[in-house]
């Protein structure tokens, strides 16, 4: 639609003849040799709503003394925008077109604020993250779509706040059957609201042994998936559970600092090599990954993590490098400071600016309220629920980490170190699992919440 302000035509006429008179005046080159201006015949275009004016110079109609590659300098054209007041360029190589910008469209600027209302989902999809807001509405995905996710921003640029607009939504909308949760944090306070959530796992890993601990378990559940996939013949989790008995949650592992806690274990470690291959066969058993980085270091985000994260969400960063390493492309790093939760993302392999929805804490204090009233899985690994049994049956209630270490070390029948058991024990005190003795002297005594998981 042409708005009131612009006569496109009358524009481009005005362009043009202010064109005309000004090369002529540049060097008397553009009359004819009978005397008259060269001709410049103009039309007005409009594309993607930029709106522009075509100047054609006749060239075969110049006299021969007359370089036309020196028309075309960028002296010249500069010459030309003062002269119309509007940015003046050369479209062809050989002849001589000028394109005159009459008005660029009128781009709605993207909102620096946008509130998460979970009341609001595009659509009925199963798993159904937001992702953020563009020029064409809101966008949110399904992670049986997005593939693994990669995360990226410098410090303050609304990483782990997009990472809870995500869990915000998923929680809400699927119980712990449909939906079961690992996170890792090596910043402690991130995630500590979901600490109860009975979608949980495994308590949330902030110490590298844990999250070798958490991906350990989930290289066991991608072989036990494997089996039973075959065993129905299913090549992904929604075909699985339309035919199984018994249908099997959706695995997300959302992992925040990825790199420092990668560069911390070493790239030889446990940690990281298990990483490397969950996130090449995870997908298609139904386990997705979010990892989400302050540093994104190539050695750690490596081709194979990259080519395995087919959605990619930059905040700004603070080098074209960076952008490259998170999105494949440059870009984010001209994202404003001031911008919080200014995005760009390559979703279904095309790239979007967007604004990340914005959560409040107590927002998310009222999810985390309102799921943790849900019944869970069991929360509980094998060796974890032989543990509080040994506990309740052989000590008597009583969790003493050097009788547990006797039976369940290397020494025993499994393989805890000390560490890992005092480790759990102080994240089972502080779940409310194990209670707090009265003298420092005497040990922790397993609470009545954890026994009953192991009934
Ligand atoms: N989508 C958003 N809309 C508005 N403000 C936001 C948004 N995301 C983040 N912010 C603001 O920026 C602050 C920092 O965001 P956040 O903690 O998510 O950053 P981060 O990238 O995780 O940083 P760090 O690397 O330090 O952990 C938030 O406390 C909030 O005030
Ligand atoms: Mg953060």
């Amino acid at each position: 639609m042409t708005p009131p302000t612009l006569d496109a035509t009358a524009e481009t006429e005005r362009a043009a003849r202010l064109v005309q008179q000004a090369l002529t005046r540049l060097g008397h080159a553009y009359t004819t040799q009978d005397g008259r201006l060269v001709q410049i015949s103009y039309k007005s275009l409009s594309v993607a709503g930029d709106r522009y004016g075509l100047l054609e110079v006749d060239t075969q109609r110049l006299p021969p003394r007359v370089n036309v590659a020196r028309l075309a300098h960028d002296d010249v054209l500069h010459h030309l925008t003062a002269v119309v007041g509007k940015p003046v360029h050369r479209l062809n190589t050989t002849g001589l077109t000028f394109c005159v910008v009459l008005e660029p469209a009128a781009r709605t600027r993207l909102p620096r604020y946008v509130a998460l209302d979970l009341e609001q989902r595009p659509t009925a999809a199963p798993y159904l993250v937001p992702i953020g807001v563009g020029h064409a509405g809101p966008v949110w995905r399904s992670l049986l779509q997005t593939g693994h996710i990669l995360v990226g921003g410098e410090t303050g640029s609304g990483k782990s706040t997009w990472l809870q607009a995500l869990l915000a939504a998923l929680l809400t909308v699927h119980d712990p059957t449909q939906l079961q949760l690992y996170l890792v944090d090596p910043k402690i306070v991130e995630f500590a609201l979901w600490a109860n959530v009975p979608h949980l796992g495994q308590p949330i890993a902030t110490e590298v042994d844990e999250a070798t601990a958490i991906i350990g378990r989930l290289l066991a559940e991608l072989d036990r998936r494997a089996a039973l996939f075959q065993s129905v013949l299913a090549r992904n989790l929604a075909a699985y559970n339309a035919r199984a008995a018994e249908p099997l949650p959706l695995v997300l592992v959302v992992i925040d600092e990825l790199t420092d806690l990668a560069l911390q274990a070493g790239l030889k470690s446990p940690f990281y090599t298990g990483l490397t291959r969950l996130i090449s066969k995870a997908r298609s058993f139904g386990l997705v990954l979010v990892l989400a980085t302050t540093h994104p270091k190539a050695e750690v985000l490596n081709t194979l993590v990259r080519e395995n994260c087919s959605t990619r969400i930059a905040f700004r960063v603070t080098t074209a490098d960076h952008s490259r390493v998170i999105l494949g492309s440059s870009g984010a790093h001209e994202i404003p400071r001031t911008v919080r939760g200014r995005l760009l993302a390559r979703v279904d392999s095309r790239l979007v600016t967007l604004q990340g929805y914005y959560v409040a804490d107590e927002a998310l204090q009222a999810v985390a309220q309102q799921v943790q009233g849900q019944v869970g899985v069991s929360p509980l690994s094998a060796t974890e629920i032989a543990l509080v049994r040994y506990a309740v049956e052989q000590l008597a209630g009583d969790f003493l980490i050097d009788q547990l270490y006797a039976e369940f070390g290397p020494r025993g029948q499994g393989r805890l170190s000390r560490d890992r058991l005092r480790k759990l024990a102080q994240a089972w005190a502080a779940r409310g699992w194990l209670m707090e003795p009265a003298q420092p002297t005497q040990p922790r005594r397993v609470a009545d919440e954890l026994a009953h998981l192991i009934e």
